[in-house]
């Protein structure tokens, strides 16, 4: 049994250490039975995800892969969801917000509040995802994530090995370093089920009123919340690890 006051930045390091050498599926054959029961793999069922997803489900890992359904999804992204259920007949636990919350917000604010402000729009965030991901996290010690340094300027200093302290879990990032040719690969040669919208030109994939299809050459994470004008467009999943 893990305890969560024994992870420190210093147990991400060693990890990244012991770990160097081995590829990805062998890290997260290693990480499942070092935190046997604690560790979990968050999807959004983006491309990245997908490629992690396969890795974990063909050798049937014992990881937890859960999904936060923040109710404003795509249509698109229930299919690829659907399709990955079926695909590898495995269970993906799915997290929502808190109801009272959200019918407090769309009661108080209604359903496009999110355009009116940064405030709104993190507040939103909060409460449909950062508060369910806080609450799945309090109860394991390993996060793997979907990360790339590639996406964007704020994610190029992450590391595959950090320690989150506001969640107190050892994150892992596997395809920190691939690039996005990459994973486009490894989706085709594996025959992995993916979100057709990535083919329609929407690179980064969240909820469907604040996201959307980018130009050729834009930024990959562009059409995320594009009505706002700060350079670091993120929703507060990940940004514990992030100075
Ligand atoms: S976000 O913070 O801007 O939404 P992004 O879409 O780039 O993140 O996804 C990065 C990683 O965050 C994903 O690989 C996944 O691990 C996690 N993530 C993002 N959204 C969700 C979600 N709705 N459910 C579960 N995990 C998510
Ligand atoms: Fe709300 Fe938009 Fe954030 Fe989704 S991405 S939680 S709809 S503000």
């Amino acid at each position: 049994m893990i305890f969560k006051d024994l992870l420190n930045e210093d147990l991400a390091s060693q990890i990244d250490s012991e770990t160097a050498g081995l590829g990805i599926q062998d890290t997260l054959r290693t990480l499942s039975s070092r935190f046997q029961g604690e560790i979990a793999f968050s999807t959004s069922f983006g491309q990245e995800d997908q490629v992690i997803a396969d890795m974990i489900f063909t050798p049937d890992l014992p990881i937890l892969v859960f999904t936060l359904d923040t109710g404003r999804h795509f249509e698109e992204t229930y299919k690829v969801m659907n399709q990955t259920l079926a695909k590898y007949n495995k269970k993906i636990k799915v997290c929502f917000p808190d109801k009272d919350q959200v019918e407090k917000l769309m009661t108080q604010k209604g359903p496009f509040s999110f355009y009116e402000s940064v405030e709104n729009r993190r507040e939103c965030c909060h409460i449909r995802k950062v508060e369910p991901m806080q609450k799945i996290l309090s109860q394991v010690s390993c996060w793997i994530t979907g990360l790339r340094a590639s996406q964007s300027d704020a994610r190029r200093t992450l590391k595959r090995f950090s320690y989150d302290a506001a969640n107190q879990v050892i994150k892992y990032n596997p395809l920190i370093e691939w690039s996005i040719d990459q994973v486009k690969d490894y989706l085709k040669l594996n025959h992995v089920p993916y979100n057709v919208l990535h083919d329609r030109g929407f690179l980064s994939i969240g909820c469907a009123p604040c996201t959307r299809a980018v130009a050729e050459g834009e930024d990959i994470r562009a059409g995320r919340w594009w009505w706002e004008n700060n350079k670091s467009k993120e929703c507060g999943l990940h940004q514990n690890d992030q100075e």
